[in-house]
């Protein structure tokens, strides 16, 4: 069973991932969008966010969690493993840097007001830091963060169910009581190819992502978007809600 430690990280290509996935936009990315966009509307509404620290566990090649989140947050922490990844996104938050791609993304969140006094580049320049590191190291930083994603990572990083509980458990455990949250997997996904690397993925399903998620929220809402993309997987889950109190331990 291939485990995280195994995948060939190292070489994850940014550019062939943008051009499959996110280069031109697919319908099920800008459903996820305003779904997203609407949660965190709703869970900000009337309240004047103050020293919000966000986080993206796993941001990969992809810039839309983190447009997401812009309006609510005073600082936004970009996890990211993959060195590919890591210098890929140094590029996206460099002044000037943030690629045209994503300007259809920030399209769909300007329908909602909210987003409307933010010019995207400047602020993710302004606000974003690109961190390199684990997501299974989040453990230490128990309740730091008060909004986070994480997209297609811990089902899309191991083949084990354990690991897959795991980073779902430190994602959740690094944010603070009551942070909204949105979280996307790959349903029944039997692995992927990026360029000519293979990666892992956890057979994840409705019932397995509620098991491992129901312990640290009361607020939990899960999608099966029945659009699939490629070969090998069964469509995709989204999940949003609001984190409770509670501190799993390892
Ligand atoms: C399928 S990609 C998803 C990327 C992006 N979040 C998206 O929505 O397209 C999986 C990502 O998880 C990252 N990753 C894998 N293992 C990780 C780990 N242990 N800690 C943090 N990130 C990891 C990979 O480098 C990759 O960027």
């Amino acid at each position: 069973m291939d485990r995280n430690a195994d995948a060939p990280w190292s070489k994850f290509d940014p550019e062939a991932y943008v051009d499959v996935n996110y280069r031109t936009p697919l319908d099920v990315d800008l459903l996820i969008l305003r779904a997203m966009r609407d949660h965190f509307s709703r869970c900000f509404e009337g309240v004047v966010p103050q020293s919000v620290l966000g986080i993206d566990v796993g941001a990969g090649a992809n810039m839309y969690p983190a447009l997401a989140m812009l309006p609510w947050c005073e600082k936004i922490v970009l996890l990211e493993y993959a060195q590919p990844n890591v210098a890929y996104l140094d590029r996206q938050t460099a002044e000037g840097g943030l690629d045209a791609t994503w300007g259809a993304f920030w399209d769909v969140l300007l329908e909602d007001p909210a987003y409307r006094d933010v010019e995207p580049a400047e602020r993710i320049a302004e606000i974003v830091r690109v961190e390199r590191g684990n997501l299974f190291d989040l453990d230490a930083q128990p309740r730091r963060y008060d909004l986070g994603t994480m997209f297609f990572v811990a089902d899309s990083m191991s083949e084990c169910p354990d690991e897959f509980r795991r980073g779902v458990r430190c994602f959740m455990n690094t944010l603070s009581p009551g942070a909204p949250f949105a979280a996307a997997f790959m349903k029944e996904s039997v692995g992927y190819w990026v360029g000519d690397q293979h990666y892992p993925a956890y057979r994840v399903n409705e019932e397995r992502a509620r098991e491992s998620l129901a312990e640290f929220t009361g607020e939990l809402e899960i999608r099966d978007l029945h659009q699939v993309v490629r070969k090998g997987h069964e469509g995709m889950l989204l999940v949003l809600g609001r984190r409770n109190s509670t501190v799993a331990v390892p």
